[in-house]
Formats: C-alpha cells, sequence, structure tokens
C-alpha cells in the first residue's frame, strides 16, 4: 500500500481521499485544519451521488498540521496530494507548506488545482520529484464543519507535469500508477491524459472567465445566461481570448466548447462558481492562478485580452480589499475621524 499525505480536506480533498482510501490501495493521511477537532470526534458526514450517504468517513490518519517526517522519523510519503486552493498571493506558498513531508528524490507530488504554471515553484522547490496534475470536474462542497455534499461525479484529467531534470517516461509511469491507486474503488473517473497543457487550458475557459465574471458581479452560472448580454458581450469575448491564448502556446480549443461551457451548468441549477462562494465568504480567491497567469502567458505571444486585463484588475482590487479586512495591508487613518470606513 502506498503512504499518501492529502493536503486540504475541504469538499474536492475529502472526496479524493474517500476514493483513494476505498481502493485499498493508498494508506490515507489527510491534514485538516478548522474541521480538525471535529473530523477526529465524528469522522466526515458525507452525502454523495457516487458513494450515497457515508455517515462517518475517517481517514486512515488525521492530522492538525503537515508532518515533518525526518524529525518525526515516519515512513516517508510516497503521495503528497493537495488539494488545497492555489493562492499564490498569500502565504505560506504551497512549496512552504509541504515542504516538511517531500522527500526529496521520492514523494510523488500531486497537484489536483485549478490553473497555469502552478508546477513552475513546486518544481523550482523540489527538483528532483515528479510533480503531476489532475485537472478535477467534481462538484463537491463543504456546507458546515465536517460536512461533505458532492454533487457530481469525481472526473479527474491526470498526466505528469514536465520535469526536465527525471526521465519522461518514469513521469509517464507515475501519473498512470497514480490513476490506478485512484480508480480501484470504483466509484471516480480518473483518466490518463498526457496533454497536461491543453488539459489545463480547456478548464480554463470555464475558469478564467465564467468563474471570474460570476465572482465579480456576483451572478451565479445560471443567472450568468439570463442577464442582459452578459455572455454575449463579457463572457465569449473572454472565452475567445483564451483560445487565443491557448492556440499561441499550440493548443487547439474547438470552438464547440466555449457554447459547451456557457451552458455546462444547466441555468435552474444557479450554479455559483468557486471563486463566487470565496467572494461571498469574503475569502481570499485563487484570481492570480486562473486569471493571472493565462492572461499573462497570453500578453506575451501578443495576444489581444482587453476582457480578461480589467478581470483580472477588478479582482486584484478585490483581493486587495480582503487584504486590508485581514490586516495584511495597513492604511492611513481618515482625516476626518466622523468618516466610517
Ligand atoms: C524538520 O525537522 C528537522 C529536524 O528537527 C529540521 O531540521 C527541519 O528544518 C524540519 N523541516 C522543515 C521543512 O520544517
Amino acid at each position: 500500500m502506498a503512504n499518501l499525505l492529502l493536503v486540504g480536506c475541504g469538499g474536492i480533498g475529502t472526496i479524493a481521499a474517500l476514493n483513494l482510501q476505498s481502493g485499498g490501495k493508498a494508506r490515507v493521511t489527510t491534514v485538516l485544519r478548522s474541521n480538525y477537532d471535529h473530523v477526529k470526534q465524528h469522522g466526515f458526514h458525507i452525502r454523495s451521488l457516487d458513494h450515497g450517504v457515508v455517515e462517518s468517513f475517517r481517514p486512515d490518519t488525521i492530522r492538525n498540521a503537515v508532518p515533518n517526517v525526518s524529525e518525526e522519523d515516519i515512513e516517508p510519503y510516497k503521495y503528497v496530494v493537495c488539494t488545497t486552493k492555489n493562492i499564490a498571493d498569500i502565504p505560506p506558498s504551497l512549496s512552504d507548506l509541504i515542504r516538511p513531508a517531500v522527500t526529496p528524490g521520492y514523494s510523488v507530488i500531486v497537484l489536483i488545482q485549478n490553473g497555469l504554471n502552478i508546477e513552475k515553484p513546486i518544481l523550482d522547490a523540489f527538483p528532483q520529484n515528479i510533480v503531476l496534475s489532475s485537472v478535477s470536474f467534481c462538484g463537491s462542497h463543504e456546507v458546515g464543519t465536517g460536512q461533505i455534499v458532492h454533487e457530481d461525479h469525481d472526473r479527474a484529467f491526470i498526466g505528469a507535469f514536465d520535469n526536465r531534470n527525471l526521465d519522461a517516461q518514469v513521469q509517464k509511469d507515475a501519473a498512470k500508477e497514480f490513476v490506478e491507486i485512484y480508480k480501484t474503488g470504483g466509484k471516480c473517473s480518473p483518466e490518463y491524459q498526457p496533454n497536461v497543457g491543453w488539459t489545463r487550458w480547456r478548464k480554463l475557459l470555464y475558469n478564467a472567465c465564467l468563474n471570474s465574471i460570476c465572482a465579480v458581479t456576483d451572478l451565479d452560472t445560471g443567472c450568468m445566461q439570463l442577464a442582459d448580454g452578459a455572455i454575449d458581450n463579457l463572457v465569449r469575448p473572454a472565452m475567445q481570448e483564451i483560445r487565443a491564448a491557448a492556440k499561441a502556446y499550440g493548443h487547439d480549443l474547438p470552438e464547440e466548447l466555449v457554447e459547451a461551457m456557457i451552458r455546462m451548468d444547466p441555468i435552474a441549477m444557479y450554479n455559483p462558481p468557486s471563486m463566487q462562494v470565496d467572494l461571498r465568504k469574503r475569502r481570499y480567491c485563487e484570481f492570480e492562478t486562473v486569471v493571472g497567469e493565462p492572461l499573462r502567458a497570453g500578453l506575451a505571444r501578443g495576444v489581444p485580452m482587453p476582457v480578461l486585463t480589467v478581470m483580472y484588475h477588478i479582482l486584484r482590487a478585490v483581493q486587495w480589499k480582503t487584504k486590508e479586512r485581514n490586516g495584511l495591508v495597513t492604511i492611513p487613518e481618515p482625516e476626518d475621524h466622523s468618516v466610517k470606513r
């Protein structure tokens, strides 16, 4: 059995942990934060379209911090699976977070995360490790402490990010092996997809465009389809910008994908995508990896991206507001002290 650490047990992470553990090919340790005490005592309560109602799911081991493998002298982790949000502009960085658990040259790091270029800082920090990409289409939310509602089948496209220091075949084999471990439980559909770049750009059609525009306007994907001109003048042009940027990197995203992504969520589902949920909860959102990186990539190849440029800078200002609220930036006192901020 593979010794596996999973960092980030929210909606997506918990379903991944459940699928990995039920396959019986991995011994799963999860790192929990705010829900640690609750889950330690009661387990996760999961309502899932694939697993039914699971009254009490307990990962094999539950920790409240990332273990330091060398200090504790525990068995090294073959897999370090990261399902945290990737908030690139807020410390600690993901590589700092997982460093104590990563054994150089041994651990396979799996990023089940959105966005572009997320592997770069990880490969810089762990140049001798295999890093896998998983693009997930699983819909799952933690609706209360330790309460998971899983309402969209766990599909994932898995491949290796290119680590130039390592043999290409070894990296491919590692990706296929992880797919096997993941799918053995029989209740999810992970697929080996070697074209990691294409897969990630494809998901950006949804995330860089629909997700970000829903976040800024606070319209869910259903209302977005109904709102006056929002699809025609914002969403579709943004998606065409992503298609053009992807093309500049050799990834052909067929035109039909644009309509498919726009209509992916049925109107009456009124689905708020992840960044909209984050902003509603006044949390940080992953706009740098989801909008900033593809924007910078496209602009660097001379692709005009006017809509996404504006979206990016609005989200950046919104993120600043969250930082200010959380005390990460300080601002001068108002001149007139009767002014309420
Ligand atoms: C892990 O513990 C060792 C031994 O105490 C220490 O030297 C090392 O800095 C720790 N590693 C990390 C990444 O915190």
